[in-house]
């Protein structure tokens, strides 16, 4: 009772959903239709199960691989429902800009 760290519940932080950080450097990495990663709005989307998928077509997702494509994305003008597919591939959050 007198020892809130033994709580049951644990510490509110356990509860909230928690996102990997990666760094400019590692999402570059992975920039190939065998392994996509593409950045928009500062969040990491894993989009290689995606590319077949993509009524855009999978070579203009590639032509952003591993980049943040923020502006394509949002220049397209995606509907609500792309908006919601892309939470689906949801998968960290990128660092900041080194530069
Ligand atoms: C990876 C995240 C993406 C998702 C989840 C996504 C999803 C979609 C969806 C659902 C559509 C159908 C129309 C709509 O509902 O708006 C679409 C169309 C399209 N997308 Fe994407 N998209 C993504 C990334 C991109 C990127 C980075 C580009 C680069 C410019 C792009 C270019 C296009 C184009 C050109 C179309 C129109 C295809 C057509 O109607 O001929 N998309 N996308």
């Amino acid at each position: 009772m007198d020892n809130a760290c033994s709580s049951q519940t644990g510490p509110v932080e356990d509860s909230l959903p928690r996102f990997a950080t990666y760094s400019r450097e590692e999402i570059a990495m992975h920039n190939s239709a065998d392994d996509c990663w593409i950045i928009i709005e500062g969040r990491v989307y894993d989009v290689t199960a995606f590319l077949n998928d993509h009524p855009g077509g999978a070579r203009i997702i590639l032509r952003h691989a591993g980049r943040d494509a923020t502006e394509a994305f949002l220049d397209i003008g995606h509907s609500a429902r792309a908006q919601v597919l892309l939470r689906k591939f949801l998968i960290g959050v990128a660092g900041r800009k080194s530069v």
